[in-house]
């Protein structure tokens, strides 16, 4: 089989394409990405000799290159990681969400119609559903939970997911979606919770907590993630949506407190700052239905999660360092700058 990996020099979809090409060595992996500041070639780099592997660089809103691609590789498989992912920057420039998150899903789509797929599949998030107070730890999302988005980012996803059960039902395109719960793990750009705190621990800068820090959210080891779009794109119903999650509900303060107390580091490095505009309270997902349609189950605890996470992070600094010094200074500056640090 010939899988089409569009987002695959990011965050999960370079950790999906290692473990496809460990799991399916039979199989071909082609990754489109249009290494936007947060792709990374160097994060393909174990698997660019690979003779099953093809790096392409490409803009999924490129129709006339994206339907050049499926012409050349006849793909039975896409799964679509390709997104702008950052919550926040989406607060401040909602424009190219849009156009990737949903354009971009469209002229995938229209390429699987015109050139005939066996599945195409969808990596979305738990954030299409809005959030969940945090005094009713017993409400959870479910498949069937209405979509009631919070941030430009939730909005373009949820858009893109509704487009998607649009095709399914207008022209029978045979898909899949998946909505997934915060991922961790290697290879994580770090604007993100985790590796934002990690980077700037190590270097005893402060630690930007939005607002009080109780904010939840439901985190699960990527790898997990992987193995769940693994078996849904082989055994998964068409036309049927999932979600992913492992039942690991956290504050972000108890998240910073324990990358601080991992790496040795003073808890007065945490400073309080500005909340984030229209902040999500809680996410928790129901994973009730991909455990019993298709047996999947988390396989790594927090514990065990966050140690290799924070490990994988020591050993590879001159991956993030290289990240931190360009860019994403100024991008730094634009986001912490301005934030007040609170009482
Ligand atoms: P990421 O930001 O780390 O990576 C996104 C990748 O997409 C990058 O390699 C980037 O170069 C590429 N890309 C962006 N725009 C593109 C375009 N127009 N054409 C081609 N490539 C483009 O994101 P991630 O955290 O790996 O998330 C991957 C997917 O999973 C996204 O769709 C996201 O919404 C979803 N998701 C993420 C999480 C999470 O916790 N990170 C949780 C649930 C769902
Ligand atoms: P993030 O990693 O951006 O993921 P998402 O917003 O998609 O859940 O943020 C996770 C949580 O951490 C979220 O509640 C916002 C908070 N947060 C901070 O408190 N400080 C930060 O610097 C960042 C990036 C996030």
């Amino acid at each position: 089989m010939t899988i089409i990996v569009t987002g695959g020099a990011g965050f999960i979809g370079s950790n999906f394409i290692f473990y496809e090409l460990d799991k399916h060595p039979e199989d071909r992996i082609v990754c489109l990405d249009a290494l936007t500041y947060a792709g990374s070639l160097s994060t393909l780099q174990p698997v660019m000799d690979k003779e099953n592997f093809r790096f392409v660089k490409l803009d999924i809103r490129d129709r006339e290159g994206v339907y050049k691609l499926f012409e050349e590789e006849k793909p039975d498989i896409i799964v679509n990681f390709a997104a702008e992912s950052h919550v926040d920057r989406s607060i401040e420039n909602p424009t190219i969400f849009l156009e990737t998150n949903i354009i971009g899903t469209s002229v995938l789509m229209d390429a699987c119609r015109k050139y005939g797929i066996q599945r195409y599949h969808q990596v979305s998030t738990d954030e299409v559903y809005g959030d969940l107070p945090i005094d009713r730890p017993d409400l959870f999302f479910h498949e069937d939970t209405p979509i009631h988005t919070s941030s430009p980012y939730s909005t373009s996803k949820a858009s893109a997911d509704l487009l998607v059960m649009a095709y399914h039902r207008t022209y029978g395109l045979p898909v899949t979606i998946s909505r997934c719960s915060n991922n961790y793990g290697p290879y994580q750009f770090p604007e993100k919770l985790i590796p934002l705190m990690i980077a700037n621990a190590l270097a005893d800068k402060p630690l930007p907590v939005y607002g009080e820090g109780k904010n939840v959210r439901d985190w699960l080891y990527v790898e997990d993630h992987c193995k769940a779009i693994d078996l849904i794109i082989r055994k998964g119903k068409e036309g049927e949506t999932y979600n992913i999650g492992g039942h690991n509900e956290m504050q972000n303060i108890q998240i910073v407190k324990l990358i601080c107390d991992y790496l040795g580091k003073p808890y007065s490095l945490i400073e309080h700052v500005t909340d984030r505009k229209g902040h999500d309270q809680r996410y928790a997902i129901d994973p009730t239905k991909i455990h019993e349609e298709l047996g999947w189950l988390p396989e790594t605890m927090f514990a065990d999660g966050i140690k290799k996470t924070i490990q994988w992070y020591l050993d590879h600094k001159d991956w993030w360092e290289n990240i931190i010094s360009g860019e994403y200074q100024n991008y730094y500056q634009k986001m912490y700058g301005s934030r007040k640090v609170l009482d």
